[in-house]
């Protein structure tokens, strides 16, 4: 049995990250998409309602769980889940010089590879930050997102502003 982690912040999770969950899926008989939350950063959804997004779509996956954590190192995760290996994707240099450091040192801390895969050139240019603040000014950010992130984007836009 091979269990990877689908590690990230998720807020909200975009068609590019469901990309490379099921690519994840594919390559690993297990998969635990796992919620990473930042105590200190104060995010547009609260952990659960992160999970009940990412469930939403990928929940009846055969073999892919969703899971939160507070506070805690990636490699304690990867500890406490027994996964074997952490997979990423990557849209391009900036994501390479971002996520490098932190694979190096995962391997120091833990001894726990990562895996990069390249992210579908239709996504590449998708990330969390641009999609809120697109949704927040009213863009249309539909084809980035399931409908239920849509949604869910503008619900929380139009009752906060
Ligand atoms: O979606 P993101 O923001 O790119 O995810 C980054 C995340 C949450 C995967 C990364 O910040 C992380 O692993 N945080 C957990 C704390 C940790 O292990 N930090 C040291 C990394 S070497």
């Amino acid at each position: 049995m091979t269990r990877c982690v689908c590690p990230g912040s998720f807020d909200p999770v975009t068609l590019g990250h469901l990309d490379i969950v099921r690519r994840a899926r594919s390559l690993y008989d297990e998969v635990v998409v796992a919620v990473l939350v930042n105590p200190n950063k104060s995010g547009l959804f609260t952990p659960a309602e992160r999970v009940a997004l990412i469930e939403g779509e990928v929940g009846d996956l055969d073999g892919v769980s969703v899971l939160t954590f507070e506070a805690q190192l990636l490699v304690d995760v990867c500890r406490s889940t027994a996964a074997g290996a952490i997979v990423k994707g990557l849209r391009g240099e900036t994501d390479y010089s971002y996520e490098l450091p932190m694979a190096v040192m995962n391997r120091h801390l833990a001894g726990i590879e990562t895996l990069f895969l390249p992210s579908d050139p239709e996504f590449a240019q998708v990330s969390s930050s641009l999609i809120k603040e697109v949704a927040r000014y009213g863009g249309d950010v539909s084809r980035f997102v399931p409908p239920a992130v849509d949604e869910a984007l503008t619900a929380r836009f139009t009752t906060s502003g």
